[in-house]
């Protein structure tokens, strides 16, 4: 028995089983139900103080909504396909259980402003939940940077062992990285914070309502300035998908990062057993299959935010269906992002770095040979002629098989008459660490300052978002 579908009195025909299946969005909207049901609470109050709703009818329509919610949450709610969305779903519900006072609620509304709210309402929701587990990993890449804040360890420049830093500044550049993803999370919030309802279909509506009431209720801190716009932006879903695909490059590099610093041939970190899975062939083999998943995931998320754009690019005003398709990609990117934040952090809580390894390393390679150039400059010498002279240095010490410090006395003075034995302090990884003056740089008391300063920034209470 075939039921007579809420937009169907003009219709003469029944729906075709395959259009239903094909236009459906209910088997991934559902996410939103908490949502749904939060708007059309707020907008019921406003519809009652608008004197759109009797006292009585707001009442019936809000304990069903409730009632709904409740059932939702218990896995006692049946989704059906021919109510096609989450809009619609719960409208039929209501109409089941209350009757009547249930055809009211949809009263100076569509369901274009509808989801257009519904979406606002998850991307806040989820900017807040993402933003947390951003700054779990924030904290634990702080507790790392300050276990090894004085640690040598070789920068790369075109992975080429180049300058000497410390660990702990390697593990602060991610630090910084995650808080511009924090920032711009809060970025994205605020142009989210916009409340679409009123909107209605497109135009507005002839009905005297006021939506300032209801982003009271919804505690949004705007509303939309033109209706047609309010329900065809899906910008700040694309904004959304950017954060996501930013913070999941970061996590990506830093993925990158600790793959090669985890191989034997460098040998720098030591991933636990616990965050590492096995080979079925090699027994030997500890793969680090979570890291290399994160790298993985980071293309799908960035995937989902090109889905968005090429969505959105060629649609007219002002709704089309097509923007249902914006919900399945935004979903997974946020999913799939949470999910690594969630297992990197403790990946990075249980990962150690063997800091003899790593000096081992900044002993070969020539990476002091900049600090001694600047040891000239420092004295006057220019720095392109300071460049040359240690350039020298560093060819005669190849072609005797040894590093810059290997060299005699009288090799440094016959290179330049400033490079006496207190030349010699700068030479090696600690001195050329300690030597680091600069705002920014890798120099160990620099480090155990920001390492300071971040966990006080951190431990604050995360930035209420709402
Ligand atoms: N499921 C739809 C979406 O996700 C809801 C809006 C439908 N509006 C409409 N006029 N068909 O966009």
């Amino acid at each position: 028995m075939s039921r007579k579908r809420t937009w169907g009195g003009r219709f003469r025909k029944e729906t075709d089983a395959l259009t239903e299946a094909f236009t459906e969005s209910i088997s991934f909207d559902r996410t939103l139900y908490r949502h749904d049901i939060e708007g059309s609470i707020a907008h019921a109050e406003m519809l009652a103080k608008a004197g759109l709703l009797k006292p009585r009818e707001k009442s019936a329509i809000i304990k069903g909504l409730r009632g709904i919610l409740r059932d939702i949450e218990a896995g006692r709610f049946e989704f059906r396909a021919e109510d096609e969305d989450i809009h619609m779903n719960v409208e039929r519900a209501l109409q089941e259980r209350i009757g009547e006072p249930a055809g009211k609620l949809h009263t100076a509304r569509s369901r274009n402003d509808q989801v257009a709210l519904d979406l606002r309402l998850w991307v806040r929701n989820e900017i807040e939940a993402v933003t947390g587990r951003v700054r779990a990993v924030q904290s634990a890449l702080v507790e790392l940077a300050g276990r090894y804040a004085a640690s040598p360890m070789p920068g790369y420049t075109h992975m080429q062992r180049a300058q000497p830093v410390t660990c702990g500044h390697w593990l602060l550049a991610y630090v910084e990285m995650f808080e511009r993803d924090v920032e711009r999370l809060a970025d994205c919030r605020e142009r989210a914070d916009v409340l679409p309802l009123g909107a209605c279909a497109l135009a507005g509506t002839s009905l005297p309502i006021d939506p300032r009431v209801t982003a009271r209720l919804l505690g949004f801190g705007r509303i939309a300035r033109n209706s047609m716009d309010a329900v065809s932006d899906r910008d700040f879903a694309v904004e959304f998908a950017f954060c996501l695909a930013c913070a999941a490059m970061h996590m990506s590099r830093l993925a990158s990062d600790l793959v090669l610093m985890a191989a034997s041939e460098y040998g720098f970190a030591i991933l636990d057993d616990a965050f590492c899975t096995g080979s079925s062939i090699m027994p030997q083999k500890k793969n680090p299959d979570v890291l290399e998943l994160i790298r993985g995931k980071c293309g799908r998320v960035i995937g989902a935010m090109n889905s968005l754009m090429i969505l959105l690019k060629g649609l007219p005003l002002a709704y089309n269906r097509d923007m249902q398709e914006d919900k399945e990609p935004l979903f997974d990117a946020s999913r799939q992002v949470s999910a690594c934040l969630d297992v990197l952090a403790p990946l990075l809580r249980q990962t150690e770095f063997d800091e003899v390894r790593m000096r081992e390393a900044c002993g070969r390679g020539f990476m002091d040979a900049t600090v001694l150039a600047e040891y000239l400059a420092a004295r006057g010498v220019p720095f392109r002629r300071a460049h040359r002279i240690v350039g020298e240095l560093v060819g005669l010490a190849e072609s005797r098989g040894v590093e810059l410090a290997g060299l005699s006395d009288e090799d440094l003075r016959r290179a330049h008459p400033l490079l006496g034995p207190d030349a010699r302090k700068v030479l090696g990884a600690a001195g050329a660490v300690l030597s680091y003056a600069s705002p920014g740089s890798a120099n160990p008391a620099f480090v155990r300052r920001e390492v300071a300063a971040w966990r006080k920034r951190l431990s604050r209470p995360a930035g209420r978002a709402r």
